[in-house]
């Protein structure tokens, strides 16, 4: 295991339990998930409960304790996108990258993962890509977009 990332975002908030979050929010981003046993070098580095730390990583559904692929895709399923095909839209996906929800492509590009309600009823059926919003997505446009990912 590897700590110098780890280190050097706990160096960077300080050592302070407060921005705990913001820790999180960082090893995240860079690993694209929280490896468990770092979880417990950081709970210890920072002088919170190892628990404490579980309970901000499993609250977050932007942090995921199993690792994702380089891009996370979220197919909204909420009830605007649902009615609107977000089903249809989830099928497809899953179909063009040959495989399941949660898990991560064979070539480690993506991983797909339903979501509830994105905040963009008006737009549905919705797609996020990392940080980008897709509205009024349909099977065909979703292979379009893919493509611009597939890289
Ligand atoms: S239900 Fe999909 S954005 Fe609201």
């Amino acid at each position: 295991m590897n700590l110098e990332l780890l280190d050097a975002i706990i160096r960077t908030h300080h050592y302070k339990a407060s921005d705990v979050i913001a820790m999180l929010q960082d090893l995240q981003k860079k690993k694209k998930y929280l490896p468990e046993s770092e979880l417990r070098i950081l709970a210890e580095r920072v002088g919170i409960p190892t628990s404490r730390i579980y309970s901000l990583a499993t609250f977050y559904k932007s942090f995921s304790l199993k690792p994702r692929g380089k891009h996370l895709v979220n197919v909204c399923l909420g009830t605007a996108c649902h009615v609107r095909g977000g089903g249809l839209i989830m099928d497809k996906l899953l179909r063009d990258l040959n495989t399941i929800p949660g898990n991560v492509t064979h070539d480690g590009k993506f991983t797909i993962e339903p979501v509830r309600c994105v905040g963009c009823c008006g737009l549905a059926p919705v797609v996020v890509i990392d940080e980008s919003f897709y509205g009024k997505m349909t099977q065909m446009k979703t292979t379009k977009i893919l493509k611009k990912y597939n890289k």
